[in-house]
C-alpha cells in the first residue's frame, strides 16, 4: 500500500489525531487550545458562499470551441482567425428561479453560458435556451424576478405574481409562449439549443461593424418532458440534468452544438420593421440566415464543483476585441450587473480565481482588497497611470469604431406602438396540433389559483396572438375545473 500523505492544518502543520478533540479528561470539558477543532468548525461555517441571485442551481463542463467555416469578414476576434481554430470553453448551464437545492426537472427557461478562454482575454456568452426574453427594458428586471422567486408572506411561488405581471406586460408573450411550450421543460441540457438572444456587434479587421445573434444548435436533438412525466422524475431523483451530463461525458459521449451567427449591417438595421436590438425579437431566418462558424464540444468535467462551476463569474461585459455591444438597454443594464454580482458573490479579485483567469497575460491597475493572493507581473514602481517605469499602457489599435445616436434623452415608453404579437404568432405558427394542446394544457396548470380578472386579462393577449390560442386556453381552463 502506497505511504499516505500526512495530514495537516491549513498553515501545513501536522495532525496528530483527527478522531478524538482534546479534552480534560475523557468526558471533558475540551481545552480552548484544540486549534484544529476549531479550526476545522470555522472552516465548515464558511463553506457557503450567497448563491446566484438568478441562475442559482446549475451543471457546467469544459470543452472546446473548433472554427468550421471562415467569418474573419465579420469579425477580427482571435478565437475566428482560422478554420481549424480551437479556444478552451467552460460551459454553465442553469434554471432561473430555483434555488441552489431546486429539482432539476423543473419548468423553467434554461441558462446557457460559455466562457471562451481566448488569446485576447475571455469572451462569455451569457444566453439562454430561448432566442429571446420576458421584458425589453432593465428596469423592470427586478420585478419580473421578484414574480418567479417566493412569496415574501406564504414563502411560495405565486402563480399569481406571475400571470399578474406577465398579463400587464405583453412584451413578455412571445417568451411565455416558448416557456409553456414542450421546450419550457427539457430532459436535460444537452438536448437544447443556446441563444446569446442580444444582438452583439462583429468588427473586422478593416473596422467595419455588423450587427449579430449567436445561436448554438443541439445536435443531440430536442428532448423535453411532459409536466406529468417531470413530476414522476422529480419523485426519483433531483439531480437529473447533473446525472445526465456529467456521465454523458465521464463515458466519452460528448454533447456538441452547431455554432452560427445572424448578420445584419448598419444599414440593415436601419430599415427592419421591427427594432433590431429589442430582446423580446427575433431576427426571421428567411431574412437573416444561419452562417455556421464552429462547433462546441462538451468533453471535461470539473474535478471540483464548488472551485471550478459554483464559483465560475460569467459576465456579458467580457468581450473580446473583434466582438462587441450593442444599443439593446437590456445587454447595456446586463454590461453592469453581473460584475457587480460577482465582486459582492465571490469577492473583489473573482477574476484571478483559476476557473475564472484569463489564459493570456494580464495587466492592471487595480491594487488591493480581499484574497489579493496573486503578484503583480509588472514593474513594482508601475503601480499607477500614466508612469515613467514601463507599466502598461493602453493601445489605441483596439478602438472601436464610432456608433452613431441621434434623440433626446427621455424616458422612452418601450410598450408605445411595439408589436408584442406577430412573432408569437409566428411561433405559435410552427405548432402542431399536439404541441398546441400541451401548450393550452401547461398554461392552464400554471394558472392556478389565479383570480379570473388576471387570467382574463392574459386571454385578451393570448386572443391578439392567434383567436385559437386563447380559446385553447379557455377550454383547457373549463377541463381543468
Ligand atoms: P424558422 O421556421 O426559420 O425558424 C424557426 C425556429 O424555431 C428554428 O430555429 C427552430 O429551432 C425553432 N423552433 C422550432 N420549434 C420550436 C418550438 N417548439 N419552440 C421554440 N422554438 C422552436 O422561422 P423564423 O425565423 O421566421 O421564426 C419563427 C418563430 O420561430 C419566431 O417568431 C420565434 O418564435 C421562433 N424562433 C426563431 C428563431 C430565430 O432566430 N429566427 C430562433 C428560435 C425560435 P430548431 O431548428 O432547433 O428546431
Ligand atoms: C445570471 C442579472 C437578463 C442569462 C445572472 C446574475 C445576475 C443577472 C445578477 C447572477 C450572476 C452571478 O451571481 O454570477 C441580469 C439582469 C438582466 C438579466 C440585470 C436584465 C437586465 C438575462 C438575460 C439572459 C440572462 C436576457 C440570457 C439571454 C443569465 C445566465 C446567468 C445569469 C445564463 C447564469 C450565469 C452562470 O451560469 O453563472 N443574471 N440578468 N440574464 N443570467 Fe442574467
Amino acid at each position: 500500500m502506497s505511504q499516505k500523505p500526512i495530514l495537516t492544518t491549513t498553515a501545513g502543520n501536522p495532525v496528530a489525531d483527527n478522531q478524538n478533540s482534546l479534552s480534560a479528561g475523557p468526558r471533558g470539558p475540551l481545552l480552548l487550545q484544540d486549534y484544529h477543532l476549531i479550526e476545522k468548525l470555522a472552516h465548515q461555517n464558511r463553506e457557503r458562499i450567497p448563491e446566484r441571485v438568478v441562475h442559482a442551481k446549475g451543471w457546467g463542463a469544459y470543452g472546446t470551441l473548433t472554427i468550421t467555416n471562415d467569418i474573419t469578414r465579420y469579425s477580427k476576434a482571435s478565437v475566428f482567425s482560422e478554420v481549424g481554430k480551437k479556444t478552451q470553453v467552460l460551459a454553465r448551464f442553469s434554471t432561473v428561479a430555483g434555488e441552489l437545492g431546486a429539482a432539476d426537472a423543473e419548468r423553467d427557461v434554461r441558462g446557457f453560458a460559455l466562457k471562451f478562454y481566448s488569446e485576447q482575454g475571455n469572451w462569455d456568452v451569457v444566453g439562454n435556451n430561448t432566442p429571446i426574453f420576458f421584458i425589453r427594458d432593465p428596469l423592470k428586471f427586478p420585478d419580473f424576478i421578484h414574480t418567479q422567486k417566493r412569496h415574501p408572506k406564504t414563502n411560495l411561488r405565486s402563480n399569481t405574481a406571475a400571470w399578474d405581471f406577465w398579463s400587464l406586460s405583453p412584451e413578455s408573450l412571445h417568451q411565455v409562449t416558448i416557456l409553456m411550450s414542450d421546450r419550457g421543460l427539457p430532459t436535460d441540457v444537452r438536448h437544447i439549443n443556446g441563444y446569446g438572444s442580444h444582438t452583439y456587434s462583429f468588427i473586422n479587421a478593416a473596422n467595419q461593424r455588423f450587427w449579430v445573434k449567436f445561436h448554438f444548435k443541439t445536435l443531440q436533438g430536442h428532448k423535453h418532458w411532459t409536466n406529468d412525466e417531470a413530476a414522476a422524475v422529480v419523485g426519483r431523483s433531483r439531480e437529473t440534468t447533473q446525472e445526465d451530463l456529467f456521465y454523458s461525458i465521464e463515458n466519452g459521449d460528448f454533447p456538441k452544438w452547431r455554432f452560427c451567427i445572424q448578420v445584419m449591417t448598419e444599414e440593415q438595421a436601419r430599415n427592419t420593421r421591427y427594432n433590431p436590438f429589442d430582446l423580446t425579437k427575433v431576427w426571421p431566418h428567411a431574412e437573416f440566415p444561419l452562417i455556421e462558424v464552429g462547433i462546441v464540444e462538451l468533453n471535461r468535467n470539473p474535478e471540483n464543483y464548488f472551485a471550478e462551476i459554483e464559483q465560475a463569474a460569467f459576465s456579458p461585459s467580457n468581450v473580446v476585441p473583434g466582438i462587441g455591444h450593442s444599443p439593446d438597454k437590456m445587454l447595456q443594464a446586463r454590461v453592469f450587473s453581473y460584475a457587480d454580482a460577482h465582486r459582492y458573490r465571490l469577492g473583489t479579485h473573482y477574476e484571478a480565481l483559476p476557473v475564472n483567469a484569463p489564459k493570456c497575460p494580464v495587466h492592471h491597475y487595480h491594487k488591493d482588497g480581499a484574497m489579493r493572493f496573486f503578484a503583480s507581473s509588472q514593474n513594482p514602481d508601475a503601480y499607477y497611470e500614466p508612469n515613467s517605469f514601463g507599466g502598461p499602457a493602453q493601445s489605441a489599435e483596439y478602438a472601436e469604431p464610432a456608433v452613431a445616436i441621434d434623440g433626446a434623452a427621455d424616458r422612452y415608453d418601450h410598450r408605445d406602438g411595439n408589436d408584442d404579437y406577430s412573432q408569437p404568432r409566428a411561433l405559435f405558427g410552427l405548432f402542431d396540433e399536439g404541441q398546441r394542446q400541451r401548450l393550452f394544457a401547461n398554461i392552464a396548470a400554471s394558472m392556478a389559483g389565479v383570480p379570473q380578472f388576471i387570467i382574463d386579462r392574459q386571454l385578451a393577449h393570448f386572443d391578439k396572438v392567434h383567436p385559437d390560442y386563447g380559446n385553447g386556453v379557455r377550454a383547457a381552463l373549463a377541463d381543468g375545473n
